[in-house]
Formats: C-alpha cells, sequence, structure tokens
C-alpha cells in the first residue's frame, strides 16, 4: 500500500516538473521576439525636434565615438572591439535599407533606455544630444548606402545573360 502511495507521488512529481519546463520554455520563446513592441507607441511617433544640421551630425559622432564605437564599431559597421568581445551580433548602422522602417521617435528610445546588452543614456546625455546621436546615425546610412536594388537587379541581368 504504502509503495503504490510512493510510485503514484513520484509520477506527478515528475509529470509536474515536466509542466513546468515546458512552461518555461514556451515563455522565453514567446519572449524573444517581444522586444521591439516594448516601445511604445507615442515614443515611436515622437517627431525629432533637432534639425540634422551639420553641427548636430558634428556632436552626435563626437558622442557616437566616445560612448557607442566601442560596440557599433567605426561609422556604425556594428564592428566594435567590445561588441567583439560580447559577441554581439549587431546590425551595420550604414544600412539605410534594414533601418528605413524604425523611426527616430524609436532611436531615441533605445538611446535613452537602452535594449538588449545595449546600456541606455538618458541619465548621462541630454536629450539634445540623444537627437544629436539620432541625426548622426541617420547620416551614416546616406553616406554608405548599401547594396540598391538596381545594382541587385543588375546582377540578375548579367547573370542571365551567361549561356
Ligand atoms: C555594450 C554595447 C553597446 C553600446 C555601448 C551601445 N550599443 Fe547600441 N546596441 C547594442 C545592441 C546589443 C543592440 C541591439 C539590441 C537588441 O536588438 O536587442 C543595439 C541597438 C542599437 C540601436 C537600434 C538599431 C539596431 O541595431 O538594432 C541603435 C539606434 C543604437 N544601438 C544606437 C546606439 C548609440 C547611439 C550608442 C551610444 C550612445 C549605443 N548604441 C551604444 C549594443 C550597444
Amino acid at each position: 500500500m504504502h509503495r503504490i502511495a510512493f510510485v503514484s507521488f513520484v509520477m506527478l512529481f515528475c509529470s509536474s516538473v515536466a509542466f513546468a519546463q515546458n512552461q518555461a520554455s514556451d515563455k522565453s520563446a514567446s519572449q524573444a521576439p517581444a522586444a521591439d513592441s516594448k516601445i511604445p507607441a507615442e515614443d515611436a511617433k515622437r517627431p525629432n525636434p533637432v534639425k540634422p544640421t551639420a553641427s548636430s551630425v558634428a556632436d552626435g559622432k563626437h558622442l557616437y565615438d566616445s560612448q557607442c564605437l566601442m560596440c557599433h564599431g567605426k561609422d556604425g559597421d556594428g564592428k566594435g572591439d567590445l561588441a567583439t568581445d560580447m559577441k554581439l551580433n549587431l546590425q551595420d548602422l550604414r544600412d539605410g535599407a534594414a533601418l528605413k522602417d524604425s523611426t527616430d521617435g524609436e532611436f531615441f528610445y533605445i538611446i535613452s533606455k537602452g535594449k538588449g546588452d545595449m546600456p541606455g543614456e538618458a541619465d548621462r546625455l541630454s536629450e539634445t544630444q540623444r537627437w544629436n546621436l539620432v541625426n548622426y546615425i541617420r547620416s551614416l546610412a546616406s553616406k554608405t548606402p548599401p547594396k540598391t536594388q538596381d545594382a541587385k537587379a543588375k546582377d540578375d541581368k548579367s547573370k542571365d545573360a551567361k549561356p
């Protein structure tokens, strides 16, 4: 009698552990893609109050080189020393096509609050400085355009032309 009670207890215990594990993995799977949706809509829509003048972009670059380059790399290539050390896989900030769906407000929010392994700068940089950083990042995309749709189409054509 005791033995049966013990066996059923063990079985119950095992199945509840399995259940808890399932729940835990479900949770982490559904959390991963939610990172972007954490930015409140009103923050994402927030207009950039600082015009991308030469002096704004220059100040942004100055701040970037001291605060961001160690991760995001020279000119935003995503290959900073710290990013390599931390094994971060960073987006190329020069890739205008990849960033075009992000608003200035979203960048401002990420720079202010941080995201994942990135620390927020709200306590250390003024709002204007953070908008200057947004303006600098935008200037990177226009400076070094990634492979365009046209160039791709050309590639495809030359492939077709081969016998
Ligand atoms: C410790 C390394 C680190 C530092 C320093 C850092 N970042 Fe980031 N940054 C990241 C990581 C990691 C992400 C991607 C976060 C994610 O998607 O989970 C990111 C994302 C971003 C993004 C969103 C676009 C993208 O690539 O996903 C912007 C814009 C950005 N960083 C700008 C900055 C600026 C400006 C600074 C300097 C004030 C800065 N970062 C400093 C690590 C860093």
